[in-house]
């Protein structure tokens, strides 16, 4: 039996009563797996990845992350897990503007002593090093984020998302500034980062890629449409059509 990384079922959540934004089923990642979320602006993709990474808690049903029940656990385990598991790039990289690009790569271990934990390089400041080199960004290290050119910054979160092997590496819409060429790019290079982390560490980092593109959908192991997943976009649909 394979090991799911993510596994919601039934999962109910509103930001306000009566506003239904998701009703989820079932929802299955296996652990290992690329697996690549598509569906319209407001769809829900960015609350649904908030419900995995345990920021959100759902009115009702069960999220499993990593064989952990987050709807059973309390925020700061939450917190706990997030940090110490998951390594998430958002849109807006929410890079810490006042820190260095080092610091800025290191903090999640310096936050969470199990990422920090799982480094194989025998200090952090030399895994973060490494890490820069392989993303081309090492010449900038000691240089305040906000120096750095965009396709820098996407580098820089690449690194602070995957420094420490976390298990699951969430992406939410990381290369909608991009043009075509530059998003495959940025996806081939984390992919391979990803792959490289797996083979380093013999962990199964699992990668959860949101994009409106679905050109990228080709570098993944399985495609997952919101729409097809949530119950209650199909409904609103549906009462859209018998409307028409
Ligand atoms: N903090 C919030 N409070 C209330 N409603 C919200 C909040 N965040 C999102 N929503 C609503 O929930 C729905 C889903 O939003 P969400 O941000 O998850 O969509 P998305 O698929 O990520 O869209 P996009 O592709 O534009 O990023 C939308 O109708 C949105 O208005
Ligand atoms: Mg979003």
């Amino acid at each position: 039996m394979t090991a799911d990384a993510v596994h919601l079922r039934n999962v109910r959540f509103a930001y306000t009563a009566g506003h239904p934004v998701l009703w989820v089923d079932e929802l299955r990642i296996q652990a290992g797996h690329r697996s690549f979320l598509h569906g319209p602006s407001g769809s829900g993709k960015t609350t649904l990845l908030s419900l995995i990474s345990g920021v959100l808690v759902p009115q009702q049903g069960s999220i499993h992350i990593l064989g952990q029940d987050l709807t059973h656990l309390s925020a700061s385990a939450r917190d706990t897990l997030r940090g110490s598991q998951i390594g998430y790039i958002f849109q807006g990289f929410n890079l810490i503007p006042y820190l260095s690009v080092e610091e800025n790569i290191a903090l999640p271990c310096n936050l969470h002593p199990a990422r920090r934990a799982r480094i194989a390089t025998p200090t952090l400041s030399g895994e973060v090093e490494r890490l820069a080199r392989r993303l081309d960004i090492h010449r900038h290290l000691h240089a305040p984020v906000t120096h750095l050119s965009v396709g820098q910054q996407q580098r820089v979160a690449i690194a602070r998302a995957i420094i420490g092997s976390p298990a699951l590496v969430i992406a939410d819409e990381p290369t909608s500034a991009l043009d075509t060429d530059r998003r495959e790019a940025f996806l081939s290079l984390l992919t391979e980062v990803t792959v490289e982390a797996k083979l380093r560490d013999s962990t199964a980092m699992t990668l959860l890629f949101v994009s409106h593109d679905r050109s990228l959908a080709a570098h993944f192991d399985s495609l997952l449409s919101l729409p097809e997943i949530n119950r209650y976009n199909q409904h609103m649909e549906s009462s859209e059509a018998a409307a028409q």
